[in-house]
């Protein structure tokens, strides 16, 4: 079973753990979840009245139909 999720973010939040700074993905595109990796980078650039997908290789897709409707997470 496969979903699409909005996110809208495009960085991390900071949380302190054990004393230590770890930073958390807020943009769903980590591969190393719940943390971030750097991948929010891919989003620099997305129009806000669009929607998204990105391949295995990170290459961006505009989602043709618009989903308004989705829930951001
Ligand atoms: S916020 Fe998602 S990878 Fe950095």
């Amino acid at each position: 079973m496969a979903r699409i999720v909005r996110r809208t973010a495009m960085e991390p939040s900071s949380v302190m753990i054990d004393g230590k700074e770890q930073w958390l993905c807020r943009c769903g595109l980590s591969r190393n979840q719940p943390f971030c990796d750097g991948s929010h980078k891919m989003t620099r650039g997305e129009a806000s009245d669009k929607l998204y997908w990105y391949d295995d290789g990170g290459e961006r897709h505009e989602v043709a139909e618009h989903f308004p409707d989705i829930r951001s997470a």
